[in-house]
């Protein structure tokens, strides 16, 4: 039986797909460079995958998403029988000052389909889609008897890996599971190892973000066997309220909990936890599915860069629908195109040399601010934010004409960025590297340190 979906040939295959993508064997390649991954032992035709969420939940979802060019996915994740049911409302949001949505909130539990019916799909999919990515997600409770049955199952859908759901922060931790799992390591060790006792799929172990240092469940999944990580799940949170019913969104009744943050918003805190993970000794040669806000091929470029193998998408797509896909893959294959990076592993991991401590950074290394004359409005954005808060750095000057000018006082400018983040022009305000003569030297060996080592 071959799933059918009620696209038509036109968009069931986009444009501008790379001629590296199976998919798109049919299609004029707009860059060179081979998208394609080998992740842990699970190939793919390019390192963008759906993460598992109403993206994944069926096979409807999954084939439209490999029509329109995924490399693969992580399905919706499973439990044991009978299966989870959700409440109404579930989904809340942030928004910026342009009513575009920075972060998303939810409230969903795992799959409200029962296993039966899951893994029929995942088997016919899989069947028909071979050369995708397409790794299950799995969440049982933390008994060895309970990953022992299921575990099988799932390996034979012929499936390419297992992702284990330690991230869940909503609903499945107060039935002790997801997050209550992964915020702990000796459990996420545990079930790793009963992952690796029983089944020969390559797992992948999900983290979740809602804990101190995320380099220790990271360590944990190692310790267990796992053959890779995957994070950023969501983080614990509440968007807004409402405040006539003093009720927090989304509303379920007159109640409501908080729910897993997610989308651009979360993108920052999900890179550093990559790159932790990415540039500690024990962990460094972990392979990392980056996930967390990424919206765009640059995101995805950067998760890359910062030490992920693969990288993974939610909101984007439940926002903008699957065939945000085609920018994705087309922008990374001319970036790379244009950096002369033949293949993804080239530039994998290449940030991180150049993310450290704070202690090794140089004192000695100056940057200053420079207004470009010709591109100022005249805002004074950027004289009110260095007046107020830093550091008295920027003059207000009047032109012939009345209006006003600003100028940087070199001497004063610390380079701290706040009028180049604040500015509303591009590049008006640029940040100038200062020829100083001095060699580098950082906070260890800097005099004004008094613990410096003599
Ligand atoms: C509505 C919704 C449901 C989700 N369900 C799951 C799930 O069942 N299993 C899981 O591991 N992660 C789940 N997630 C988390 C995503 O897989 C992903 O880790 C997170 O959304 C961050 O990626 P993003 O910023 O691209 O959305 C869900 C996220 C959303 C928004
Ligand atoms: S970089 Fe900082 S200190 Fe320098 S002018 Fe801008 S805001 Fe002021
Ligand atoms: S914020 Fe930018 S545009 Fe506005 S006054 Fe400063 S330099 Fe000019």
């Amino acid at each position: 039986m071959t799933i059918h979906t009620p696209l038509n040939e036109d968009n069931a295959r986009p444009a501008g797909a790379g001629a590296n993508d199976a998919a798109s064997n049919d299609h004029v390649a707009s860059y060179k460079a081979d998208l394609s991954i080998n992740f842990a032992g699970i190939r793919s035709p390019n390192p963008f995958w759906l993460a598992s969420a109403p993206p994944t939940d069926k096979a409807y979802n999954v084939v439209r998403a490999f029509e329109a060019g995924w490399g693969g996915v992580v399905w919706k994740t499973l439990g044991e029988d009978p299966a989870a049911v959700n409440v109404s409302s579930r989904y809340s949001a942030h928004y910026g000052p342009n009513g575009e949505v920075s972060g998303f909130n939810n409230i969903e539990l795992i799959t409200d389909r029962s296993l039966e019916i899951n893994l029929r799909e995942i088997t016919q999919v899989k069947k028909d889609w071979p050369d995708r990515a397409l790794i299950v997600s799995l969440m049982v409770p933390c008994e060895e008897e309970a990953w022992k049955t299921i575990l099988p199952q799932v390996e034979a859908t012929g499936c390419d890996g297992i992702e284990l759901n330690f991230g869940c922060p909503h609903g499945m931790p107060e039935r002790g599971m997801g997050a209550a799992v992964g915020q702990v390591p000796e459990y996420v060790e545990k079930v790793t190892r009963w992952c690796k006792t029983y089944s020969s799929l390559p797992v992948i172990v999900k983290l979740t973000p809602n804990i101190t240092d995320v380099r220790l469940p990271a360590q944990a999944a190692l310790r267990g066997g796992a053959d890779a990580v995957s994070l950023i799940n969501t983080i614990n949170s509440i968007t807004h309220l409402d405040l006539d019913r003093m009720v927090a969104h989304p509303v379920v009744g007159g109640r409501s909990t908080h729910g897993g943050y997610c989308g651009s918003a979360v993108k920052p805190i999900a890179l550093n936890m990559v790159s932790e993970i990415a540039r500690t000794p024990e962990t460094a040669n972990l392979p990392i599915s980056g996930i967390g806000g990424i919206s765009n091929w640059e995101d995805a470029a950067e998760f890359i860069a910062l030490g992920a193998g693969s990288v993974q998408v939610c909101t984007a797509a439940m926002l903008h629908g699957f065939r945000i896909v085609e920018e994705m893959k087309d922008g990374l294959g001319r970036w790379m195109d244009s950096k002369g990076y033949q293949k993804i592993d080239d530039f994998t991991r290449a940030a991180i040399p150049n993310t450290t401590d704070w202690k090794h950074l140089d004192m000695n290394y100056q940057v200053i601010a420079r207004i470009d004359q010709d591109k100022c409005i005249g805002c004074g954005r950027c004289y009110i934010a260095c007046e107020d808060t830093s550091h008295q750095a920027i003059m207000h000057l009047a032109k012939d004409n009345g209006t006003a000018r600003y100028e940087v006082k070199d001497a004063d400018c610390v380079g701290c960025n706040l009028c180049e983040i604040t500015c509303p022009v591009d590049n008006c305000i640029t940040m100038e590297e200062q020829d100083t003569g001095k060699p580098y030297m950082n906070w260890m060996e800097d005099p004004r340190n008094p613990h410096r080592a003599a």
